[in-house]
């Protein structure tokens, strides 16, 4: 008998313990719409059948990681799980020092609030943004150099998530090397459609900071998934493992922040790691006042023992080839049949180009949050917009339409199984085959910022509008 190479790509994983979810009919879904101000972030996650809000802290953990929880030890000071946490983010990273934290976020808080002043510039392929906002909490800012091809949604490139080198050169010539505290580069490219950056970009990027003495440092969420694109796309890495990859990548860096939300495998946590000995240092100070003293970071033991597991399952090979599969595969049903995407499909999430595929809609009008919410009626599927309503409000109170309207689906990691994906694609059809049916949007109730999480928004041209 020969051995064949399959074609199906099977989850690498079989379940055994499962979480119903909540079929819904479309008038309790428009009612529940209603009640939430037509915001799907004020739905009830009950009244949610497919969530592809985000991939962050929504995975579900391994028969392992639960073994390790169950044996946590939780000390508040020198904890055996902070050990074990220690030495697998070091393992993976090489980092000297791991600074736990409850979340990314909270690493970029002790991070910025440590080396950014008033004046600082901080460039990176592009800020999430929390990121950005830890920055310019600092009255520094917060800079975005995304590659050309990036800036096409429709164009395919292998690593759109790169940095725009050039401008990076000449932004450190503009700003001079004194007022940059730090390069960053964000793996994958979040806010750019989840795309890859190559290994010759981090490391040209890491070279023009060094030879220029400033730290280079990796946002490194989802830097498992990051490493799948470099053995897939980028020359020579072919036959590289995953956390071979992963390591030489961060060898090029001074030091990373990390949310384990998304490949830490975790429901929470994350951490500042650094090898910088008088740095690290400062940091830890800031540690002990907003997160806790330094061997638990603002995680319980569990959590550590957690994340300790979680950083070398994201790196299998079999799970990350399912995973990236996975994305993929919705992305061929839709691209296939004429629903606009950004493309090639990035590591984490669909994003698909509401502008484009509702015209009727003016970007005034939000045409993204009109197709998430459509998404939630027709199926009961909960996406995000990353759009106007979330970036069109300026610091000085006006408004100012998106470069992009998208609707980005999420995909938790190892929760939906293909016919989850399957479904998913026929609602998406389906509502690109009804989307003359779908409203534009004004908000008629807003925060001064980050609005999208709470505003309240009515349809256009209806009774209510
Ligand atoms: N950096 C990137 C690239 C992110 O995508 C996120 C979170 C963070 C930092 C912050 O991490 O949530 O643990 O504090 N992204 C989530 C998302 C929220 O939905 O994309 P956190």
């Amino acid at each position: 008998m020969r051995a064949f190479e399959p074609k199906s790509i099977i989850e690498p994983f079989r379940v055994r313990s499962v979480e119903p979810i909540r079929f819904t009919t479309m008038q309790e879904r428009e009612a529940a719409l209603v009640a939430a101000g037509y915001n799907p972030f004020l739905l009830r996650a009950e009244d949610v059948l497919i969530d592809l809000l985000t991939d962050s802290g929504t995975g579900a953990m391994s028969a392992r990681q639960w073994a390790g929880m169950m044996a946590s030890d939780e000390s508040y000071a020198g904890a055996s799980s902070f050990y074990r946490f220690e030495h697998s983010v070091r393992d993976v990273t090489g980092f000297r020092h791991v600074i736990p934290t409850h979340q990314g976020r909270a690493a970029e808080h002790i991070l910025f609030a440590t080396i950014a002043k008033p004046g600082h510039v901080i460039p990176n392929n592009a800020h999430f943004d929390t990121t950005r906002a830890h920055i310019e909490r600092q009255g520094a800012q917060a800079l975005d150099l995304p590659c050309e091809p990036s800036l096409d949604p429709q164009r395919t490139h292998p690593f759109k998530g790169d940095m725009d080198i050039d401008a990076l050169r000449a932004t450190i010539e503009r700003v001079g090397r004194a007022r940059i505290p730090a390069v960053m580069i964000t793996v994958t490219n979040n806010a750019r459609g989840g795309q890859p950056v190559s290994m010759a970009n981090v490391r040209a990027a890491s070279e023009l900071a060094r030879a220029n003495g400033i730290p280079f440092l990796i946002d490194a969420c989802r830097f498992a998934e990051n490493s799948w694109f470099i053995k897939t796309r980028e020359a020579g890495y072919e036959a590289m493992k995953p956390i071979d990859i992963a390591r030489r990548m961060f060898a090029l860096a001074d030091g990373c922040t990390m949310s384990a939300k998304k490949d830490g495998m975790s429901n929470i946590g994350g951490f500042l790691a650094l090898n910088d000995d008088e740095l690290a240092a400062r940091c830890r100070n800031l540690e002990i006042l907003t997160e806790g003293f330094p061997t638990y970071g603002g995680m319980a033991g569990y959590d550590l023992e957690a994340v300790a597991q979680g950083l070398y399952e994201a790196l299998d090979e079999a799970y990350l080839r399912y995973r990236i599969r996975s994305i993929e595969y919705l992305g061929e049903k839709l691209v296939a049949a004429g629903v606009p995407i950004v493309q090639p499909t990035g590591g984490h999430a669909v994003y698909i180009d509401a502008r484009s595929l509702l015209r009727h809609i003016p970007p005034e009008q939000y045409p993204a949050w009109s197709l998430n919410n459509g998404l939630y009626l027709l199926g009961g599927v909960r996406g995000v917009e990353v759009g106007s309503v979330m970036f069109g409000r300026q610091s000085d109170g006006s408004e100012k339409v998106a470069e992009l309207d998208l609707v980005r689906l999420a995909f938790p990691r190892r929760v939906y199984t293909q016919s989850h994906v399957d479904y998913l694609a026929e609602v998406i059809l389906e509502i690109a085959a009804q989307k003359a049916s779908l409203p534009g949007y004004r908000i008629v109730e807003q925060a001064p910022v980050l609005r999208h999480f709470t505003a309240r928004l009515q349809p256009v041209g209806t009774a209510r509008g």
